[in-house]
């Protein structure tokens, strides 16, 4: 693909224009920073895939700017999907429903559901409301690198290939957001995210979660694709493996006794989880070879947290 170039905005207006005019672009969520296109432009929603260089088969999720545009999305809805909506709309949660025939196949990778967020992010609401119309945004990322949380990692991965970068701050939670499937009974757990299993069971107490070497992939085919990896290699614990040489970097809640390369200890899990996937790229940059990451508890955010690195040391 001919390079292309980008323009940087942080005025949303601006930003939503290129999406009117059938353009892709990036915006902050409070989750990850999405690639953003008109749902019912498949020319745009293609776009989307060349740019990432992401498999065909990885449906997105819509975005929208009001809780109205569910319609235009969803065939029906469960009352537990109401439920989601009313408690957790905006917010860092998708849902996963039955599709209208307005919705192109090139944007849910043929299937017949669709994953549909409202983010809670200022600057991402005033952008889709300017938009109009639900946009189509998988996170803003090369495929397999992990998800950026800052403009620049945006731009690190995607100058010359999207038509502009709306700048806002870094995103808050840092990690993608929770993903349910609303099509099953009861409701599915497809990914973990700042929206824990324990507050998804406040509202619908049936909620499953996948069980470990349970066939997740045909349910939520972005499980099948290799994730969230920085070229280092990622390691989980406190200490280096023994006899290795090279250079390496660490990131946990306490410092480690051994010396490493670069080290960032956050003061809770929460600032962990912001800090993970910034530090796997500053790492990518510095040269370091090995990542150790130490493990937290698998409460709140810690679940999510332990899946991303998880995946990330599997890569
Ligand atoms: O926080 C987020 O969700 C970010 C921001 C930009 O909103 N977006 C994001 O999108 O992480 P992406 O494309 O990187 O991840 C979407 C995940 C994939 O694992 C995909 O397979 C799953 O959601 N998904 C999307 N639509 C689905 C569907 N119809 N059925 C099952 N899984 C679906
Ligand atoms: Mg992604």
């Amino acid at each position: 693909m001919s390079a292309i170039s980008t323009v940087r905005t942080t005025d949303p207006t601006e930003a939503a224009g290129f999406i009117i005019r059938g353009g892709v672009v990036a915006f902050p969520t409070e989750t990850v920073y999405g690639l953003g296109a008109a749902i019912f432009d498949e020319t745009a929603v293609r776009k989307i895939f060349e740019a990432k260089g992401r498999p065909g088969d990885n449906p997105l999720i819509a975005h929208i700017g009001d809780v109205g545009q569910v319609e235009l999305l969803a065939l029906e809805l469960s009352s537990d999907a109401e439920r989601l909506i009313e408690h957790f709309f905006p917010g860092p949660l998708t849902i996963v429903v039955k599709k209208t025939d307005a919705v192109p196949a090139i944007a849910t990778a043929g299937l017949d559901t669709i994953g549909i967020r409202m983010p809670n992010s200022e600057l991402a609401l005033a952008f889709l409301r300017e938009c109009g119309k639900p946009i189509v945004a998988p996170s803003a990322n090369v495929s397999g690198r992990p998800s950026p949380t800052t403009w620049q990692a945006v731009l690190e991965d995607l100058d010359g290939k999207i038509d502009c970068i709306l700048q806002g701050e870094p995103t808050d939670i840092g990690l993608e957001s929770t993903v349910v499937n609303c099509t099953v009974e009861p409701p599915l757990l497809l990914r973990r995210g700042a929206v824990s299993i324990d507050e998804l069971r406040a509202v619908v107490p049936l909620i499953r979660e996948l069980a470990s070497g349970e066939a997740g992939a045909e349910k939520s085919p972005g499980l099948r694709h290799k994730h969230y990896s920085p070229r280092a290699k990622v390691a989980i614990g406190r200490e280096l493996p023994a006899g290795f040489a090279g250079r390496a970097a660490f990131i946990g809640l306490h410092t480690s006794e051994e010396i490493f390369a670069e080290t960032r200890v956050a003061n809770s899990a929460e600032e962990y989880a912001a800090a993970l996937f910034e530090f796997f790229r500053e790492c990518d940059r510095g040269g370091i070879e090995l990542i150790v990451c130490e493990p937290v508890p698998e409460t709140g955010i810690g679940a999510a947290l332990m899946d991303r690195i998880r995946r990330a040391a599997e890569g």
